[in-house]
């Protein structure tokens, strides 16, 4: 569906003077309340450059489509510039054709009654069909995002079903976790949001979670110091602001009867602009990646987050950061969970 019947030039005059061929990105799940807080922030630029025109794909199931209509009517009443055409469908050969950027959104909700084995059972098949439409339809330099639970292991259930994709375009969003924790100190501490940096997510997106201030700085009135000496409450941070971080999910669906719609739409743009323009000098941020030959003893067939910089739509996994023996228990916990994920969902996958 063309956005706008004028039709625009087939590359775009950027306002610095740069030519710019529309990028292709889908966002599944379209119809949900994520992608209603993340469409708009995508096709106003915010996360692939104010100069870079986008084709947005919306996919979603077959019954949702009457309200992907209506979110495809909003965003035309936008009137964005950088908006060239957007797409409904619930089909995949649609949805994945040449692909630059995926944000796997949509995933089978736990419903009342539901077994975790069963929730399993039906994200392995959704994301092995997506997996393999990334296979078939996309182009090989795909990003590709998945932020629908559980995130980890359906990432790694998507990348395994796109084997002529490199493992390294696949992640899953952590960020929301690592900004919850970064906010968690700031606050503490009275300074901005963005006077903190380097807190790390290790792990799965879930309650086992490990969010780790051990390298994290904070900016105090001008001059960094170290996490620790900034909040001088050892035990809060080895306590109540792991657990906070850890359960913040479970307490905006208390408050909200729903889940984190605004803070997971923020935290995706934030990921998918750090790989496409890269992490800024000196800070790491946390996603979850391909745990293969990692310097922190994870076990390899894994997506596990870590902290990662960015360079040239590529990551690379900080190593030499000092482990204690407390984060060590921590991330090896989270780490058992996603084996035992893993292999449940394996075991689906090959029936
Ligand atoms: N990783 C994170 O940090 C994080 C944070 C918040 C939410 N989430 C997860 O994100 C997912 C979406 O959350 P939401 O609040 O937008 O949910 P939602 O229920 O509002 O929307 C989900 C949408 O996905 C669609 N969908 C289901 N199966 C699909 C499929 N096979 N293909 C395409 N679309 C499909 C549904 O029809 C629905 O429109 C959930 O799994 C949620 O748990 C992850």
């Amino acid at each position: 569906m063309l956005l706008s019947a004028a039709s625009l030039p087939a590359s775009y005059l950027g306002h610095r003077g740069l030519i710019a061929e529309p990028i292709r990105v889908l966002v599944t799940g379209a119809a949900g309340q994520i992608a209603y807080s993340l469409l708009y922030s995508i096709a106003k630029g915010d996360v692939f450059g104010k100069d870079q025109p986008i084709i947005l794909v919306l996919l979603d199931i077959p019954p949702m489509l009457p309200v992907l209509d209506g979110v495809v009517m909003e965003l035309q009443d936008c009137a964005l510039p950088l908006l060239r055409e957007v797409i409904p469908t619930d089909k995949v050969e649609v949805g994945f054709k040449d692909l630059d950027a995926a944000i796997l959104v949509g995933s089978m909700p736990r419903k009342e009654g539901m077994e975790r084995k069963d929730l399993l059972k039906a994200n392995v098949a959704i994301f092995k069909t997506q997996g393999a439409a990334l296979e078939k339809y996309a182009k090989k330099t795909v990003k590709v995002l998945v932020v629908g639970n559980p995130a980890n292991t359906n990432c790694l259930i998507a990348a395994k079903s796109a084997p002529s994709i490199p493992k390294e375009n696949f992640s899953c969003l952590t960020r929301l976790d690592h900004n919850r924790a970064s906010s968690q100190v700031a606050m503490r501490c009275g300074v901005p949001a963005n006077n903190v940096k380097n807190v790390i997510i290790w792990g799965n997106h879930s309650s086992t979670q490990y969010p780790d201030v051990h390298h994290a700085k904070v900016n105090v009135h001008g001059s960094e110091m170290a996490a620790y000496d900034a909040v001088k409450d050892d035990a809060w941070l080895k306590g109540d602001f792991i657990s906070t971080v850890q359960q913040r999910g479970a307490a905006v669906i208390k408050a909200r009867k729903l889940s984190s719609a605004m803070s997971a739409a923020k935290a995706i743009c934030d990921h998918m602009r750090d790989i496409w323009f890269g992490t800024k000098e000196g800070e790491f941020i946390s996603m979850g990646i391909y745990a293969a030959g990692n310097s922190y003893g994870i076990p390899e067939d894994l997506i596990y987050s870590f902290p990662v910089q960015i360079k040239n739509k590529s990551w690379k996994v900080m190593d030499g950061l000092a482990i204690n023996d407390f984060s060590r228990a921590k991330m090896d916990a989270t780490a058992a969970e996603l084996v035992e994920e893993r292999d449940t969902a394996m075991a689906f996958l090959s029936q």
